[in-house]
């Protein structure tokens, strides 16, 4: 059975930090205060706790991958929003005031401290969430983008939490100007109309409010339009994910109050997903602080090949959202474990293709070991469901594929009906070591 776990991996609300009892020390230094990081190197200092497990995970770059889970996850939200950029190749060494700072997280935000996340050295460390980098991308001159990375946050051991996840972000900026604001109610003319159509539930709650107010320097007229606007993005994004068929059960979703310190107002959205209410993801309408920043950044971006000031937005209002890609994966690929993202076995990685949401059929928890077995075939030949449920009978469930390989009238050795042949197969399936085969040559019946 699917369970995912509904405790929110948004910023929002983190655990209280456990403390440490010492920090860990099994960074691999390329000298006696330097560790190299993505070809980088980094002095160390009292603040470093970033582990070489870590450390591993950085090049790889799941979310990349076409026919990974999360890569097939990835193309299938950047194809709903076709027309915005798609960026996903960003590097994940950030410094806090990029993932803090600028996006004005109060000095003492529990997501700040060395418990919850990983510090490089002082002055660098992995970025925690996607919104890390609104500041540059809006700087960049991007008003509409979804930026898809992996992200990095100290945490429990259990099947659905992971010190590296992937998130992405969505943003769309407009002008405040008439054609700015006549463009976002045309958007969402055309939104409602389709959202109107489609078998879908929407539990709403007011754009605005004085518990998720609307910004000082924003019209509220415009921070309405930008909120519905979000809604109605987002609606339709999770129709598109999760919507059945015209016959199916509608989709039901509920918008609930939330506080970022990034967005006002602010929400998290849900779906009923058997039976129990999951949150999908955090969004809300992006704090103008973040936009003036963008105005002042000096843009690093590997859209410009030589960093220029940026143009600056100050003049634009828009909504952010940011959304786990593993939570979402689990539920349509039905993967019960987050850490199964990470595997490189086959029998996981063959499962999948790009462009398909497949179901995962589970496997063995042990490693993959394949026993070839041969004999000689009666006269009148043998049906593959007769030999299979000889193998059932003597291996059980241990048994997880049988196929016929190679020319069967070549197969030597054993006789079908042999009872030493059985005992043989009983024994070696019950062996899982990879070394241990068959011997070549068995006694053969008679
Ligand atoms: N960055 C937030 C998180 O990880 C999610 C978020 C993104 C919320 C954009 C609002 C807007 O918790």
């Amino acid at each position: 059975m699917l369970s995912v776990a509904t405790s929110t991996r948004l910023l929002l609300r983190r655990h209280r930090p456990l403390p440490l009892t010492g920090r860990i020390r099994n960074i691999h230094r390329t000298s006696s205060n330097e560790i190299s990081i993505l070809d980088q190197r980094y002095e160390v200092d009292g603040t470093t706790n970033i582990t070489q497990t870590i450390i591993a995970k950085l090049p790889l770059r799941l979310h990349n991958q076409p026919a990974h889970p999360l890569g097939i996850l990835r193309s299938k939200i950047e194809s709903h929003f076709h027309d915005f950029a798609h960026l996903s190749s960003v590097h994940p060494v950030v410094t806090p005031a990029k993932n803090f700072d600028l996006l004005g997280f109060p000095p003492d935000h529990p997501g700040r401290s060395a418990t919850d996340s990983y510090y490089i050295n002082k002055d660098y460390m992995l970025r925690t969430h996607t919104s890390a980098h609104e500041v540059e991308t809006f700087a960049a001159g991007q008003s509409k983008w979804l930026l898809t990375a992996d992200v990095y946050r100290r945490d429990e051991i259990d099947s659905s939490h992971y010190p590296v996840f992937h998130q992405m972000e969505g943003a769309r900026v407009f002008k405040t100007d008439k054609a700015g604001i006549e463009g976002v109610k045309a958007d969402n003319e055309r939104l409602s109309r389709y959202l109107d159509q489609s078998n879908i539930v929407i539990e709403d709650i007011p754009h605005i409010s004085p518990t998720n107010p609307v910004q000082p320097t924003h019209d509220p007229v415009h921070s309405e339009l930008v909120a519905l606007n979000l809604k109605l993005s987002t609606n339709s994004l999770l129709l598109k994910l999760f919507g059945g068929g015209a016959r199916d059960a509608p989709l039901q979703v509920r918008w609930i109050e939330a506080y970022f310190p990034f967005t006002s107002p602010s929400f998290e959205v849900e779906i009923l997903y058997q039976g129990k209410w999951l949150e999908i993801l955090g969004c809300g309408v992006v704090q103008q602080l973040t936009l003036d920043n963008a105005g002042k950044y000096l843009c690093y971006f590997p859209l410009f090949a030589q960093p220029h000031p940026s143009p600056g937005i100050s003049d634009n209002i828009g909504w952010a959202f940011g959304l786990g890609l593993e939570r979402i994966a689990m539920i349509l690929f039905s993967i019960p474990d987050i850490r199964l993202f990470w595997s490189t076995d086959p029998r996981f990685l063959s499962q999948f293709s790009e462009n398909k949401i497949t179901t995962f059929k589970p496997y063995s928890k042990y490693p993959a070991c394949f026993k070839d077995i041969s004999f000689w075939v009666p006269e009148g030949g043998v049906h593959e469901n007769d030999f299979c449920d000889l193998v059932r009978d003597v291996a059980g469930d241990l048994a997880e594929d049988v196929k016929i390989v190679g020319d069967r009238w070549s197969c030597r050795f054993l006789s079908l009906t042999s009872p030493i042949a059985v005992d043989r197969f009983l024994h070696s399936s019950q062996d899982r070591s990879q070394e241990r085969v068959l011997p070549d040559k068995l006694p053969v019946d008679g």
